[in-house]
């Protein structure tokens, strides 16, 4: 029996409201109106905020301007601000920005990772042991998501033997994170339960952290049986924005204010205060209308 039944005292909760929250967004959002977000979030106790990608911007073009969101937002010394890399030229671009702590992306799905970046799982692999050494160089943090661990927009249902493989395989590029992504928020919690029953039999649950997309409205019940696994770092994004552009039928993460009363509710801390982590979702909720209002103006 791998629950321990008891939930965590503390949470942590990684923003990714400026990066999976606004890469999909059609209409370009401006690099001012990124930066009063991505402060305002700073401002709101998270501990980690990943604040964009280093990804071509010919296939995001929403964050073109990853550099100087990078360079521009009020760093908080008490925050871990995250950049999320494909390759070694997003790497190098990252850390040219200064980021101390990147996040590296594959999936379990073949077809999946050849919509999203282009190469099969093992060359994404291949690409992450070429970045290997430029990492450690630079004594960098490195996340590791593993997307579509549960289903895949196009393949159907993963199977568990596939995800364990994929997850020792980054173990073994020395990661300490693996984020595990249900990509279109199709997981519910006794797939999640069987997940958990098998790959923590193998490994800490600390080396995990859970992405749930909230299409289906499951993130929530999901978070808090994994909580009862002893995991207790959870992706999320504020307001609920976003969603990936190479998944069909993805909607945004579970919100940050979902985990946020999930967790207040429970006991558990996350140190986070609402009055401002509301602050910055109302703000970025009004840009968002905006540029759809002034989009179906056009
Ligand atoms: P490619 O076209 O195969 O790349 O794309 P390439 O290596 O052949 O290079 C083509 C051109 O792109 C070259 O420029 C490169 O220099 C340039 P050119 O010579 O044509 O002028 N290039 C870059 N430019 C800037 N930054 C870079 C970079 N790399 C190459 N890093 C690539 C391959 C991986 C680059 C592309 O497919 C890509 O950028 N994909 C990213 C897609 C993406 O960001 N998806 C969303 C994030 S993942 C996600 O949302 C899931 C997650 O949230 C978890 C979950 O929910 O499951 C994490
Ligand atoms: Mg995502």
């Amino acid at each position: 029996m791998i629950k321990t039944q008891s939930n965590p005292n503390f949470v942590k909760i990684i923003e990714v409201g400026p990066r999976d929250g606004l890469q999909s967004q059609s209409q370009i959002i401006s690099s001012e109106d990124k930066i009063t977000y991505i402060d305002l979030l700073s401002d709101s106790g998270l501990q980690e905020i990943e604040v964009t990608s280093f990804v071509s911007p010919k296939w995001i073009p929403q964050l073109a301007d990853a550099q100087m969101v990078s360079k521009s937002i009020q760093k908080n010394p008490r925050i871990t601000y995250t950049a999320l890399v494909p390759n070694i030229i997003g790497l190098e671009n990252a850390v040219n920005s200064n980021y101390k702590s990147v996040a590296i992306f594959t999936s379990v799905s073949e077809t999946f990772s050849k919509k999203n970046i282009n190469c099969t799982i093992r060359d994404s692999i291949q690409k992450f042991h070429t970045m290997k050494p430029f990492w450690e160089s630079n004594h960098l943090r490195v996340r590791g998501y593993i997307s579509t661990v549960w289903h895949c927009p196009y393949e159907g249902s993963i199977n568990i033997e596939s995800v364990m493989n994929l997850i020792a395989k980054l173990l073994d590029l020395g990661i300490k994170e693996i984020s595990l992504g249900d990509t279109i928020g199709k997981a519910n919690p006794s797939e999640v339960c069987r997940l958990l029953d098998q790959i923590l039999i193998k490994w800490d649950s600390s080396f995990f952290a859970l992405h749930m997309h909230d299409t289906f409205g499951l993130a929530e019940n999901n978070i808090k049986v994994a909580m009862e696994y002893g995991i207790n770092t959870f992706d999320s994004s504020a307001g609920g924005i976003g969603g990936c552009p190479y998944a069909e039928g993805s909607s945004g993460n579970i919100s940050t204010e979902k985990v946020f009363t999930l967790c207040d509710s429970m006991g558990i801390k996350t140190g986070i205060q609402k009055d401002k982590l509301d602050e910055a979702t109302q703000f970025i909720q009004t840009i968002l209308k905006k540029e759809s209002f002034t989009h179906a103006q056009d």
